[in-house]
């Protein structure tokens, strides 16, 4: 690909795909690993929850799509486009997701999501999975912003953000569809340097 920028680019190619993907420990006995055959039921079962629906309107609905999002998550970060983490707690048991996407190396920009299974909420298991990728994205890999979107109606998302250190940005109004119509999103970002206690 030719590259025309007249900016060097913040992050160099290679920088992901050159090393396996880690596994990261996060405080309290998390570990966020690539995601394996054995997660595929408890993938799937995320997305029957009502709460999970609610929030993402991009779903697999059997065994056989979870493994075809696996393999995309392989060369997400074979090509440099993504980062897909499961989050396993004692035991290797699966708590959750998190992920890094739409990495933007000429800027130094990457998306975050995730979900927790209804089991493992209100335990802080997303906030410390959250903060665990976004130091390993800044300190590690050289990012500079980390950005994230939720419904302005999504409260707990909302609170996991502010509690990583994502400031909340401003509202981007009617950006997204879900099942029961538009909403307003939510856009936090957190920047290398701010300060991550909120
Ligand atoms: C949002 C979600 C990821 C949070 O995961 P979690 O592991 O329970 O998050 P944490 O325990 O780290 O933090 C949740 C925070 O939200 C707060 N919270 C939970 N429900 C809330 C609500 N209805 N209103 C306001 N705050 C709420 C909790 O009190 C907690 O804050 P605190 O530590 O200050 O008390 C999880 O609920 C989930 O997967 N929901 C469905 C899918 C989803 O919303 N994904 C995100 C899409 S952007």
């Amino acid at each position: 690909m030719i590259r025309a920028l007249s900016t060097p680019a913040a992050i160099a190619p290679g920088t992901v795909s050159g090393s396996p993907q880690p596994r990261l420990p996060a405080t309290g006995n998390l570990l966020l690993r690539p995601w394996e055959s054995a997660d595929i039921p408890s993938f799937l079962s995320a997305y029957q929850d009502g709460e999970t629906r609610r929030w993402h309107t991009r779903r697999p609905s059997t065994e056989t799509q979870v493994r075809e999002w696996f393999d995309a998550y392989r060369q997400d970060w074979q090509q440099e486009r993504g980062g897909h983490w499961a989050i396993a707690g004692d035991g290797d048991e699966t708590l959750g997701r998190i992920a890094l996407c739409g990495l933007n190396f000429d800027d130094g920009v990457a998306g975050v999501s995730y979900w927790v299974l209804p089991a493992a909420r209100g335990a802080g298991v997303a906030s410390r999975a959250l903060s665990a990728l976004t130091a390993w994205a800044l300190d590690e890999i050289g990012f500079h912003r980390l950005q994230l979107d939720h419904s302005t109606r999504n409260h707990a998302s909302c609170r996991v953000a502010m509690k990583s250190g994502y400031l909340l940005e401003g509202v981007m109004r009617s950006a997204a569809v879900h099942d029961d119509g538009r909403h307003d999103m939510h856009l936090h970002a957190r920047i290398r340097g701010d300060c991550a206690d909120r």
